[in-house]
C-alpha cells in the first residue's frame, strides 16, 4: 500500500493514517516519515511484527531498535526510571531528533533491544510520524527504513526503491526535513554519552545540561563502539566512495587522474565547489556555509548513483562543527578511503 500524505493537513483521524494504524495493529511493518529520516515501524510490544522489521532490512540481530513514542507521557510505560538529566532533555527537545538511552523496563518485545537491559527512546517531530502513533496507539520500534547498509531514506522513494516488496505499506509525506538520524545520547550511566552524532548537536546539549562525553569509538576507530550499530559499514552508495580533504585543484587533480586511468568518476561537492568541477556526473548537496542544508540533502547525494554508471565517488569534506560532525560521521562510515592533500 502507498498512501500520498504530503499535501493534507494530516492527524490521527484522517483516512490513510487510519488504514496504516490498522495494519500495525495486525503486527504488519509500515513506513512512514520523520523530520530526520523515514523510519519503519513495528508493534514494539510484539515479538513477531519486529522480527518483519529485522527481517525486511537484512538487519543483524545484535542492533537494537529505537522506540518511537506520540508522547512525553509514553516514556514511563517502557523505561525503568528517568533520571534527572534526561527530564531536561526531554524538557527540551522533544519532540524532536533526540534519541536517549534509558533503563528498559521490560515493557518492549526483547528483540526491540536486542537483549539490552536499555531501551532507546525518542518522540519524532513530525506531524505524520505523530498522527500515526496517536492513532495505533502503541509504541512503535522504527529502524530508518532503508535496506540494511544503504543510505537512510529521505524520501518515500528511497524507501520504494529499498523496500516495496518486503513491507505492508509507505506513508508518503514528502521529503525529510533534516536529513540525517537522531543524536543518540545515553542517559543510563553517570554522565551522559552521544554515542552516535545527529540532529540535535553537542553544542546544543551542552548549552541545557552542561559537558556532555563522546563515546570513544567515535574518535578513535580502533575502540569497539558501545552503540551496537555503529560498528557496520554503512550509507554507503553503490560505488566506492572517497572523500578528499583539501582544496579546490587538488580536487580537480583527483578526478584528472582518474579519469585519465580510464574510471568513469561521479563527484558529490557544495554548491560552491561544484560548479569548478568536471566529471562525468557532479551531484551537488547543499552550501558549505550552510551544513543544515548539506545535512538535508547528503544521502539523496549518495543514493544518486547507480552501480553500472560510475567507478569511483569522490566526495568533499565539510569542517566538523554542529551538525558537521554527523556529517562527516556518516560520510566516514560510507567512504572506502580518504585522500588528503600534503
Ligand atoms: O532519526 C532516527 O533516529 C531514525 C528515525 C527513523 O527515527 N532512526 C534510526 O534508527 O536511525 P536506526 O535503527 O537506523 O539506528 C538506531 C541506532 C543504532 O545505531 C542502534 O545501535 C542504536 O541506535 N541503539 C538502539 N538501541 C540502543 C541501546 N539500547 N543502546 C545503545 N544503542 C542503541
Ligand atoms: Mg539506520
Amino acid at each position: 500500500k502507498y498512501w500520498n500524505v504530503e499535501e493534507t493537513h494530516i492527524d490521527k483521524n484522517d483516512t490513510h493514517i487510519i488504514e496504516a494504524a490498522e495494519l500495525l495493529k495486525r503486527q504488519e511493518v509500515v513506513a512512514f516519515p520523520t523530520e530526520t529520516v523515514y523510519g519503519l515501524g513495528a508493534d514494539a510490544t510484539n515479538e513477531q511484527a519486529v522480527q518483519r522489521i529485522f527481517s525486511a532490512k537484512g538487519r543483524p540481530a545484535d542492533n537494537p531498535l529505537i522506540v518511537h513514542l506520540a508522547n512525553k507521557h509514553q516514556i514511563q510505560e517502557v523505561v525503568e526510571d528517568i533520571p534527572a538529566v534526561a527530564h531536561q532533555l526531554i524538557d527540551h527537545f522533544l519532540p524532536g531528533p533526540l534519541t536517549l538511552i534509558l533503563k528498559s523496563n521490560g515493557a518492549c518485545a526483547g528483540n526491540v533491544t536486542a537483549g539490552l537491559s536499555t531501551v532507546a527512546i525518542r518522540i519524532p517531530d513530525h506531524p505524520v510520524a505523530k498522527a500515526v502513533l496517536e492513532a495505533c496507539d502503541l509504541p512503535l520500534a522504527a529502524p530508518s527504513a532503508n535496506r540494511s547498509g544503504k543510505p537512510s531514506p529521505t524520501t518515500a522513494q528511497h524507501v520504494y526503491d529499498d523496500l516495496q516488496e518486503r513491507i505492508a505499506g509507505i506513508l508518503d509525506g514528502g521529503p525529510t526535513g533534516v536529513g540525517v538520524e537522531s543524536t543518540v545520547l545515553d542517559c543510563s550511566g553517570d554522565i551522559p554519552v552521544i554515542l552516535r552524532p545527529g540532529g540535535v548537536t553537542k553544542q546544543d546539549l551542552e548549552a541545557v545540561i552542561g559537558e556532555v562525553a563522546v563515546d570513544g569509538a567515535l574518535q578513535n576507530e580502533q575502540e569497539k563502539p558501545k552503540s551496537p550499530g555503529m560498528k557496520y559499514t554503512h550509507y554507503a552508495p553503490e560505488a566506492p566512495l572517497w572523500l578528499i580533504e583539501g582544496d579546490v585543484d587538488f580536487f580537480r587533480d583527483q578526478i584528472q587522474t582518474l579519469k585519465q586511468a580510464g574510471n568513469k568518476v561521479g563527484v558529490i561537492a557544495s554548491t560552491e565547489l561544484a560548479p569548478s568541477l568536471s566529471a562525468d556526473w557532479v551531484e551537488t548537496c547543499g552550501s558549505r556555509q550552510d551544513l543544515r542544508q548539506v545535512a538535508e540533502q547528503l544521502y539523496n547525494a549518495l543514493r544518486a548513483f547507480h552501480p553500472e554508471e560510475m567507478d569511483v565517488i569522490l566526495c568533499e569534506t565539510f569542517p566538523k562543527e554542529g551538525v558537521g560532525e554527523a556529517i562527516m560521521n556518516r560520510l566516514t562510515k560510507a567512504a572506502t578511503q580518504k585522500v588528503t592533500q600534503t
